[in-house]
C-alpha cells in the first residue's frame, strides 16, 4: 500500500489521530474469525472497491465468477459481525461488465435486505 499510494502513510497517521484502529491483512472471508474483529458488533462495514487479483479479462466470466465469491464471502462474514440495525455498503462500478457481478443478488442471497443504491461522483483515485 505505502509502495501503490505515495499519501498512504500520512492518510493512516491522521485516521489514527482520530481515533480509528487500523488492521492490516484481514481476510474479508473470515472476519469473525479476526481477534479483534469478533469482540463486538458493528452498525457499518464498508468494503469500497471489491475485487480479485485480476488473472484473465474483466469481461471473462471465471473472472466475474472469482470476484463474486470474494463479495460472497464478505457479505457472509460482513453480515455475522453487524449490528441486527446495521449496514454493509459497498461502492462499486455499474458499467459492464461490473454490473454482471449482480451485487443486489448477491446481497440477497447473504440474507441482506437491500435498502438503497446510491449514485457517488466519480470517484478518483489519488496516487
Ligand atoms: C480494487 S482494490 C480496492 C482497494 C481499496 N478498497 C480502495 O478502494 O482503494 C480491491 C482490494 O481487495 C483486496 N482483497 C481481495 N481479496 C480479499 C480478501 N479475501 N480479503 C480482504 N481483501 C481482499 C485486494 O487486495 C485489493 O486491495
Amino acid at each position: 500500500m505505502m509502495l501503490k499510494y505515495s499519501r498512504a502513510a500520512t492518510n493512516l497517521r491522521e485516521l489514527e489521530e482520530l481515533g480509528c484502529t487500523i488492521m492490516h491483512g484481514v481476510d474479508a472471508h473470515t472476519m469473525i474469525k479476526h481477534p479483534l474483529l469478533n469482540q463486538k458488533l458493528f452498525d457499518r462495514i464498508v468494503y469500497n472497491s471489491p475485487a480479485t487479483a485480476l488473472k484473465r479479462r474483466e469481461s471473462n466470466t471465471r473472472q466475474i465468477e472469482k470476484h463474486q465469491r470474494l463479495v460472497e464471502g464478505f457479505l457472509e462474514s460482513a453480515y455475522d459481525i453487524l449490528e441486527v440495525i446495521g449496514e454493509i455498503h459497498v461502492t462499486h462500478k455499474t458499467t459492464e461488465p461490473y454490473r454482471k457481478w449482480d451485487i443486489e443478488r448477491l446481497a440477497e442471497d447473504a440474507g441482506c435486505a437491500w435498502l438503497r443504491k446510491l449514485r457517488s461522483r466519480k470517484l478518483t483515485i489519488q496516487e
